[in-house]
């Protein structure tokens, strides 16, 4: 039986009926909502805010966050099953769904006090209003500690001055968690984290950043002059902000293994069908091994990074109750995931031929938007850092 079509947690690796159900729903959402849609999306690079509206209201948009604050009060396996459905069908739907979950809502739940969650993770858990996080700066990508942006303490609060870049959903967020610099001679113990707001007077939006894949997805810079920011809206304690990033990257990390296991699966999905139809040399393609052993590979890595996401996704759902962390977990996760995102998607243009280098056909979009598992939330470069510093006993 296959891991994917059985009962897990279990004696075997089987998933329940539950979370079988919430895949189902994933699965036939985005089939018949974003499937359609996703390669006009692409091409014109438009925001899909219907479809993100749609899942909004079908409680993607929040899944892990309690009914309480507005979520779906679900746990994290039920959180990866979904994404992985929506990404087989758009990534770039999976990039707003994962931004809006792990990075947002996860990281108010982890930190914030009672009046930041009522207030900030209700809209965005709901699909109301969309959440974005903001650590990346034009001079600080994998070295995050070394960020420019300041804040500045005055009578309340903070003002906020400097440019942060990669901003996913910054276009169309209400609310961004935002880190920067309050005490530059602490370097990274000198990072606070904010949540601000993108309509209040110093908050302006930057470049748009003209991307190779998840063109749906709306990414730019984002510029802070003089923006004040009440003390009220700093979440965490002042100069913890590098620990809340960090925690909030091993949530989002998982999320991203995800996207990489759902692209991956359309991908060798193409693939098979292709294999199967296009004839060759008088024969299928499939019976030629210069293919079949490609979709042999494919298939078992794909089996086995859906084994290290449901490991990570159970990590982090005991994590809630322990609060042990789950960082190794997560890196191994994201970093296997988005390898088998882009091995599958450059395999399933080369089994393609011509017509995969083809816009008429969806493996393009696949290949284009499976690189940037390997690189956002971490690149695979950091990922082997994070493993090797931890079996090293180095952190
Ligand atoms: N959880 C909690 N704390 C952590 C942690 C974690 N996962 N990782 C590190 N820390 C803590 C450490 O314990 C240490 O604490 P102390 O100050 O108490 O000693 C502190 O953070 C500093 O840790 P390091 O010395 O390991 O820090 P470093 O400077 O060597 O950096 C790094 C470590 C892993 C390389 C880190 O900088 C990193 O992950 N870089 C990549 C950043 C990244 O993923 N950026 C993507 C941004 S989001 C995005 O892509 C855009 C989007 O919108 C989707």
């Amino acid at each position: 039986m296959a891991i994917g079509e059985a009962t897990f947690p279990g004696p075997s690796l089987t998933l329940s009926p539950e979370h079988e159900m919430i895949r189902q729903t994933a699965r036939e959402f985005a089939e018949r909502e974003i499937a359609p849609v996703a390669a006009e999306f692409d091409e014109t690079g438009e925001f899909p805010i219907e479809t993100i509206r749609k899942m909004g209201g079908l409680g993607l948009m929040g899944i892990e966050v309690p009914e309480a604050y507005g979520g779906a009060g679900l746990d994290t396996m039920s959180y990866v099953l979904a994404l992985e459905e929506i990404c087989k069908a758009d990534a770039a739907h999976g990039t707003v769904m994962s931004v809006n979950n792990s990075l947002f809502c996860h990281g108010i739940l982890r930190f914030g006090t009672e009046e930041q969650k009522q207030r900030f993770i209700r809209p965005v858990a709901s699909g109301e209003a969309i959440g974005a996080y903001s650590l990346t700066e034009p001079m600080s990508g994998s070295d995050a500690g070394t960020m420019r942006s300041r804040a500045v303490r005055v009578d309340g609060g903070y003002r906020l001055t400097g440019r942060k870049s990669w901003v996913t959903s910054a276009p169309v967020a209400r609310f961004i968690l935002v880190f920067t610099m309050t005490n530059a001679a602490q370097k990274h113990r000198g990072i606070s984290a904010f949540l601000i707001e993108t309509d209040q007077p110093g908050f302006t939006l930057g470049k748009p950043e003209p991307k190779l894949g998840i063109r749906a997805s709306a990414t730019s810079e984002i510029v802070f002059d003089d923006y004040f920011v009440p003390e009220s809206q700093r979440l965490g304690a002042e100069g913890e902000g590098f620990k809340v990033a960090m925690t909030v990257l091993d949530a989002g990390r998982i999320g991203i293994a995800a996207q990489g296991l759902g692209i991956a699966e359309a991908a060798y999905g193409a693939s098979l069908s292709y294999a199967r139809e296009r004839e060759a040399f008088g024969e299928k393609i499939g019976q030629f091994q210069g293919i079949s052993f490609k979709l042999a590979d494919m298939k078992t890595r794909i089996e086995a990074s859906r084994l290290l996401i449901y490991q990570a996704a159970l990590a982090k759902e005991a994590s809630k109750t322990t609060g042990e962390r789950y960082t190794m977990e997560a890196s191994m996760a994201k970093l296997f995931a988005s390898e088998t995102a882009m091995f599958c998607a450059h395999a399933a243009v080369q089994i393609h031929g011509g017509v995969g280098y083809s816009k008429e056909f969806p493996v393009e979009r696949y290949f284009r938007d499976a690189k940037i598992t390997e690189i956002y939330e971490g690149t695979s470069e950091i990922q082997r850092v994070v493993i090797s510093r931890q079996e090293l006993g180095l952190r």
